[in-house]
C-alpha cells in the first residue's frame, strides 16, 4: 500500500466510527481528523507489517486506526491553554479554538477511549487483540506518553538533565511511534529476538521524530509545520535544540536515523526497503 492509500483507509475507518450523529462531539472529533495528519504511525505499522510480507487487511488498518485516534486526542490535549496554549495545529484553528475548552477536553477523552471499542472488534484471536491492548495502553498511558507529558510540562523553565530530557522524549512521543513496531511483531507473531530487535528500531525512531520536531520549531515556517513556530522558545521547553543548540540536535537527529539504518539491516526474514524511505525521509537535508 503506498501512504495515499493508508492514509484513506485510516480516514474511512475514524470518519466511519464517528460519523454516526450529528452532535457537537461527533463535529468536533471530525474536524480534528480530518484536518490532514500525516498518518506516521499507522504508515509505520504497515510498512513494518510488509516487510515481513503480511498482507493487510482492514483489520490491520483498524489497529493503525486506534493508534491515530490516541495520537489525535493526545494532540488536542497538547493544545489546550493549560498544556501548550496553541491556536494552531495541522494548519487549522486548533480544537478549543473551534469548538471551546470543554468540547475539546471531551474530544480528546473520547479519542483516548474509543481506541479500545475497536480493537475490541478486530477479527484477530483473542489472545491478540489483548497483547495489541495491553501495548497500546502501556504506550499510551502513566508509563507512556502521557506520563512524557507530565514531565513535558514540570520541564518548562527547568534546568533539566540530558537524562531526564531522553525519558521525556521517549514517553511523550517515543513511546506512541515505538507502539507499531511492537504492534506489527504481535500480529506477524515474529520470535521474542525480533519483537526486542523491532521495538529498539522503534525507539530510535521515536526519538529522532522528537529531536526533529525539536529542530523543525526553530528552523520552519507556519506554512510548512501548521502550527507556530518556535513555540517552544516562546514557552522555555525542555527541548534537544535548548540543551544543545541547533547544529548539535541536527547531528543527534542524524546518529540516531544512522542507529536505526543499521538496526533495520540486522533484522531476519525483514525487507528493510519498506522502511528505508521513511527513515530517510526524516533526515534533514543540511544536517552534518
Ligand atoms: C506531532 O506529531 C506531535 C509530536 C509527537 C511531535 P505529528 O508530527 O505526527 O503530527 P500530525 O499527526 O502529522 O499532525
Ligand atoms: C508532542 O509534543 C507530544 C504529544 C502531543 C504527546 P509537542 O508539544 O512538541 O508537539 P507539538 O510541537 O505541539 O506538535
Ligand atoms: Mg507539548
Ligand atoms: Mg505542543
Ligand atoms: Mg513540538
Amino acid at each position: 500500500m503506498n501512504n495515499q492509500e493508508i492514509k484513506a483507509s485510516i480516514d474511512e475507518i475514524l470518519l466511519s466510527f464517528y460519523q454516526k450523529d450529528y452532535s457537537l462531539l461527533s463535529e468536533s472529533i471530525c474536524y480534528s481528523i480530518q484536518a490532514g495528519g500525516k498518518r506516521f504511525r499507522p504508515i509505520l505499522l504497515v510498512k513494518v507489517l510488509e516487510g515481513f510480507n503480511l498482507k493487510i487487511t482492514t483489520d490491520v488498518l483498524k489497529v493503525g486506526a486506534a493508534l491515530e485516534m490516541i495520537h489525535t486526542s493526545s494532540l488536542i490535549h497538547d493544545d489546550l491553554p493549560a498544556m501548550d496554549n496553541d491556536d494552531y495545529r495541522r494548519g487549522m484553528l486548533t480544537n478549543h479554538k473551534k469548538f471551546g475548552e470543554a468540547n475539546a477536553i471531551l474530544a480528546g477523552d473520547a479519542l483516548l477511549l474509543d481506541p479500545y471499542q475497536l480493537l475490541a472488534t478486530v477479527d484477530f484471536e483473542a489472545q491478540i487483540i489483548v497483547k495489541l491492548m495491553l501495548s497500546l495502553a502501556k504506550a499510551s498511558g502513566f508509563q507512556g506518553m502521557v506520563g512524557g507529558q507530565s514531565i513535558d510540562i514540570n520541564s518548562e523553565n527547568q534546568a533539566i538533565s540530558y537524562e531526564l530530557l531522553k525519558q521525556l522524549h521517549a514517553k511523550k512521543t517515543g513511546a506512541m511511534i515505538v507502539f507499531p513496531f511492537i504492534a506489527a511483531g504481535i500480529i506477524a507473531k515474529v520470535p521474542e529476538a525480533t519483537a526486542i530487535q523491532l521495538e529498539h528500531l522503534g525507539e530510535h525512531i521515536g526519538l529522532a521524530f522528537q529531536i526533529r520536531d525539536d529542530i523543525i520549531d526553530v528552523t520552519e515556517s507556519f506554512e510548512t509545520l501548521g502550527k507556530t513556530p518556535q513555540k517552544d522558545i516562546a514557552e522555555n521547553k525542555a527541548t534537544y535544540v535548548r540543551l544543545f543548540g541547533l547544529e548539535k540536535a541536527k547531528q543527534l537527529l542524524s546518529e540516531q536515523l544512522n542507529q536505526a539504518e543499521v538496526l533495520l539491516g540486522q533484522i531476519l526474514d525483514f525487507n528493510s526497503e519498506t522502511l528505508k524511505p521513511i527513515i530517510n525521509q526524516l533526515r534533514i537535508k543540511d544536517e552534518l
